[in-house]
């Protein structure tokens, strides 16, 4: 007998990325998603939902609550997000009107509040900015040992930042948020850029993807278009890096061969290097630093899709 999937918490800015990492998971027999929280990122903690909404709606998935978190990062005001990488509204240009399901009435850290009370041991995925967690530890500071493991995607280590040299967008964003849940005593495992910028999606991986088949897929192919040009520019060809796809592929298969470091991670603050991820090396430390991950995140994920029968 197989055993139950286990339950996952996401949080984030759904964004292209971050939609190909929800269907990851919707597709793995392995974990269950059982609910959402949205944060500003890519777009606005409530454009995010709107985004999450309709890749549940698609995918058939009606029962799982999405909530909205945090519309400005703790110590200043959302900035606007990432249209010229995700596109205006987080999805290439592809949303389409709202549906008719609505987001869940609590806020995003009234949901994880009482979905960890339903779900001792509860997984948490972020891969947007860490205000909503760090929100969590403040006001639920005793439910933070009931939790599971927290992966993040996040933080830049050897690797140059992506939003300034040295800060990786979803710890620059919220600096201050990254070094509360950084100091909150709970297991970490960070997916930095280190390991995602070598994962790339070539077009033809798009493709591939798209012929999958059923409306999420083909959502996703539609999408990438946009983030696709974004990458042209970075890496000169049309291939994007998995960021939040690797987090949740780790997530969902923690035997996957990787290089990893423990220790105790902290962000620097201020200065030229604020929003800058440090670790500082132990064996026995609580994080878990991803420096990179054998095999292919790509192929893990069009071969991931292909498990479900996405509804037409
Ligand atoms: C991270 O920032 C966002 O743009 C992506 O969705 C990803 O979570 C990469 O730095
Ligand atoms: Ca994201």
């Amino acid at each position: 007998m197989s055993a139950a999937p286990r339950p996952v918490f996401v949080d984030c800015d759904t964004g292209v990325d971050d939609a190909l990492a929800l269907a990851y998971l919707l597709s793995d027999p392995g974990v269950r998603i059982v609910g959402v929280g949205t944060v500003s990122g890519n777009v606005a903690a409530a454009q995010a939902a709107e985004n999450t909404l309709a890749l549940l709606t698609a995918a058939g998935v009606h029962d799982v609550p999405v909530a909205i978190g945090a519309h400005d990062a703790r110590a200043g005001a959302f900035a606007g997000g990432a249209p010229h990488v995700h596109g205006h509204d987080g999805v290439g240009g592809t949303a389409g009107t709202p549906g008719e399901r609505r987001p869940d009435p609590r806020d995003a850290v009234t949901l994880l509040a009482d979905l960890v009370a339903q779900h001792p041991g509860l997984e948490v995925l972020a891969l947007g900015p860490l205000t909503n967690l760090a929100a969590f530890v403040d006001v639920h500071p005793e439910l933070v040992p009931a939790l599971g493991r927290v992966t993040i995607m996040g933080g830049a280590f050897a690797h140059r930042g992506n939003i300034t040299p040295f800060a990786e967008a979803n710890i620059g964003h919220d600096v201050e948020a990254a070094a509360v849940v950084f100091s909150a005593d709970w297991e970490l495992a960070l997916v930095p850029l280190d390991a995602t910028m070598p994962q790339r999606l070539t077009e033809a991986d798009a493709d591939r993807l798209g012929a999958v088949g059923g409306a999420v897929p083909r959502a996703l192919r539609s999408m990438l278009d946009f983030y696709l040009d974004f990458y042209l520019g970075v890496y000169g060809d049309r291939a994007c890096a998995l960021h939040d796809p690797l987090a949740a592929i780790l997530l969902a298969d923690p035997a996957a061969e990787v290089a990893a470091r423990r220790g105790r991670v902290r962000v620097i603050e201020a200065g030229e290097e604020r929003g800058r991820t440090v670790l500082a090396p132990a064996a026995n430390g609580r994080h878990l630093v991803v420096d990179a991950v054998a095999g292919s995140a790509a192929e893990r994920l069009v071969g991931g899709l292909a498990r479900r029968a996405w509804r037409a």
